[in-house]
């Protein structure tokens, strides 16, 4: 595993490799397909007494896709969702095999304890949790391993619902398929507030986003009360 380079005295800095890079944007665009392709196939066959807005479901116009196929879009939306799906598949397994083996998680995502969110937690709550480029606090650590194992839920659902038959064991660990389909759903609604707080977070403290696209952000550290430039 390879240290961290240090930034220059009196800045702070975050780094994010290429490889993390491409797999967190190969996650990102797979999961916002999945979740909008995902709406109009709850469209089809609802498990709650709502429907998901067509306009804001990806699958094309149900008029337009009637005349062109006879599908209400299901089909083309299911065909979004397996692409989809494997690019999330491909992405997550780059994404869990770089943070591993090249020591990321166990050097960005821990430590992690109670004690150590609590205190975060708090301090957000209260506007005083500070941001320091390049460190991420217990809040964050807490939502990134959240999110890992949310869209490991979301695979192993997805799989369970795609195969009942063949994952029989899987499905029957899910509570059967109606379970299997609740938990996909839930694990979905998960994933849309992850990425609400998250887009909000990234609004609050830009310079991270000029990290995740190009690689590196630096910021000048103004003073002892971590004021920043
Ligand atoms: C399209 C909306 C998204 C935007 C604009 C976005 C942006 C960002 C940015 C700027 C960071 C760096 C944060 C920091 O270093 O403080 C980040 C980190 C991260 N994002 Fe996203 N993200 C998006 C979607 C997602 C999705 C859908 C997932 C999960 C499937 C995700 C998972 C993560 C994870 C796990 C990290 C930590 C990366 C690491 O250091 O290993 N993001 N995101």
């Amino acid at each position: 595993m390879k240290p961290r380079p240090a930034p220059p005295p009196g800045f702070e800095e975050q780094r994010h490799p290429a490889l993390l890079r491409l797999a967190h944007w190969a996650m990102a665009l797979a999961v916002l397909t999945l979740i909008f392709s995902g709406w109009r196939i709850y469209d089809s066959s609802p498990i709650f007494p709502f429907r998901i807005p067509e306009a804001i479901t990806l699958g094309g116009g149900i008029q337009a896709q009637l005349a062109w196929h006879n599908d209400p879009g299901v089909a083309t939306a299911i065909a979004w969702h397996f692409a989809a799906m494997w690019l999330l598949a491909g992405a997550y397994l780059t994404f869990l095999l770089y943070g591993v083996f090249s020591g990321h998680f166990r050097r960005d995502f821990l430590p992690l304890t109670p004690r150590s969110f609590l205190a975060d937690f708090v301090a957000a709550l209260r506007f005083r949790l500070g941001h320091k480029l390049g460190e991420y606090n217990a809040v964050q650590k807490l939502f990134y391993w959240g999110v890992i194992g949310l869209v490991a839920l979301m695979l192993t659902s997805g799989i369970a619902i795609w195969k009942p038959v063949q994952t029989a064991p899987l499905v029957s660990l899910f509570g059967g398929f109606q379970g299997a389909r609740l938990v996909h759903f839930l694990g979905m609604s998960g994933l849309f507030a992850f990425l609400l707080v998250h887009v909000a977070l990234v609004l609050l403290v830009p310079r991270t986003l000029q990290s995740m696209i190009l690689g590196r952000a630096r910021m000048r550290i103004h003073s002892a009360s971590g004021a920043k430039e």
